[in-house]
């Protein structure tokens, strides 16, 4: 359904993301504030911090996500606010973390904390995120949202780590790759599903933490993609900062053995040494990407999973929710278009 669009017209292939919040757009106004209450500190420099975080607002994919999945039985229960803030909070204290270890100077078009702020303050303000999320969670009295909670953090936190591990090192097996995005991206969109499940849908807890953990890998796999220039053309373009970063991602991973070792020492070249490769050795590894099918080799993985997202749906309720989260599928595969 297009933004304007009668209810219930989802359109099949290509839906907007006010087709996915839609639904749930109450509880995404209510989320919102839910957040700055949960986020007042006494301090007006940890106020000043979250104002600015707050202007750096993403799409609250998870919230809406969580709220989707507790509207399945169509009885929502109104802790969706709560953990919708949770998550979102957990989220953003992941981010925050990550630019600084990564040292990004932006995100999603504004400064970063690190490079507004700088570090020492990013990082004691990815802890207060986290420890406000750890607290609104505990109001709740539910043991077994905090043990998700806590397992999500913990998945992150492993992710991150393997992240740092595989830092400018070719890892060329697929397998651990795979283990990483499913740790930092897959784990925190199950948990979202996984929990709006509990409070809304426990019978069906499983096939939506399945669907999360499904649609999770492929939204990172289509990151890693963009990251590639998509399915564009992109010669003279820019694109590969993951590799400028010192990131093998899939793309790259799924050409390895069709390369020749010409071709392969031009890779490990990109991945040796601390400074990070020209930009000209970076645009011939994205050209050998994309001419030897890294980009279809990733879609069609991607693919996959998503139809295995879908494929998690096919036992629910048919009711309003599911088909957001079915065109959710969609919205995730057609990023890059
Ligand atoms: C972004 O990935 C990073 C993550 C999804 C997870 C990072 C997790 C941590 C830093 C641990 C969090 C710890 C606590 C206590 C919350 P990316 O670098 O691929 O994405 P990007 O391009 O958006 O930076
Ligand atoms: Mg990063």
């Amino acid at each position: 359904m297009k933004a304007g669009a009668a209810p219930g017209e989802i359109e099949r292939r290509t839906p907007s993301l006010a087709t996915i919040q839609g639904l749930v757009h109450d509880v995404l106004d209510g989320v919102i504030a839910h957040m700055s209450r949960v986020l007042e500190a006494d301090v007006p420099f940890i106020n000043e911090i979250s104002f600015h975080l707050q202007q750096m607002r993403g799409k609250l994919f998870r919230p809406v996500l969580l709220s989707l999945c507790n509207r399945i039985e169509e009885d929502p229960d109104e802790r969706e606010i709560s953990l919708g803030s949770v998550i979102e909070i957990i989220h953003l204290a992941s981010l925050v973390h990550d630019d600084t270890i990564d040292e990004s100077a932006l995100r999603r078009g504004m400064p970063t904390l690190n490079s507004k702020w700088d570090h020492k303050v990013s990082v004691i303000m990815g802890d207060y995120l986290y420890s406000r999320a750890m607290s609104e969670i505990t109001r709740l009295g539910d043991l077994e949202l905090i043990a998700l909670a806590a397992r999500v953090t913990n998945d992150l936190t492993i992710g991150e780590m393997v992240e740092i591990a595989h830092h400018r090192k070719l890892v060329e097996d697929p397998a651990q790759y795979f283990y990483l995005i499913e740790k930092k991206t897959a784990s925190l969109v199950a948990t979202a599903c996984e929990m709006g499940a509990v409070i809304g849908a426990p019978r069906h807890r499983d096939m939506l933490a399945a669907y999360g953990h499904r649609l999770g890998m492929a939204f990172q796999l289509v990151d890693d993609l963009m990251d590639y220039g998509g399915e564009q053309s992109v010669m003279g373009k820019p694109a590969g900062s993951d590799l400028k970063e010192g990131q093998a991602t899939f793309p790259l991973l799924a050409v390895l053995p069709r390369l020749s070792p010409v071709e392969r020492h031009a890779v490990h070249e990109v991945f040796r040494g601390d400074s990070g490769a020209s930009q000209a050795a970076i645009e011939r590894v994205v050209e050998l990407v994309h001419e030897r099918g890294g980009i279809e080799a990733t879609r069609r993985i991607a693919a996959e999973y998503a139809d295995r997202a879908r494929e998690a749906l096919t036992l629910l309720p048919e009711t309003p929710a599911r088909e957001v989260l079915d065109a959710a599928v969609d919205y995730v595969l057609a990023r890059d278009r």
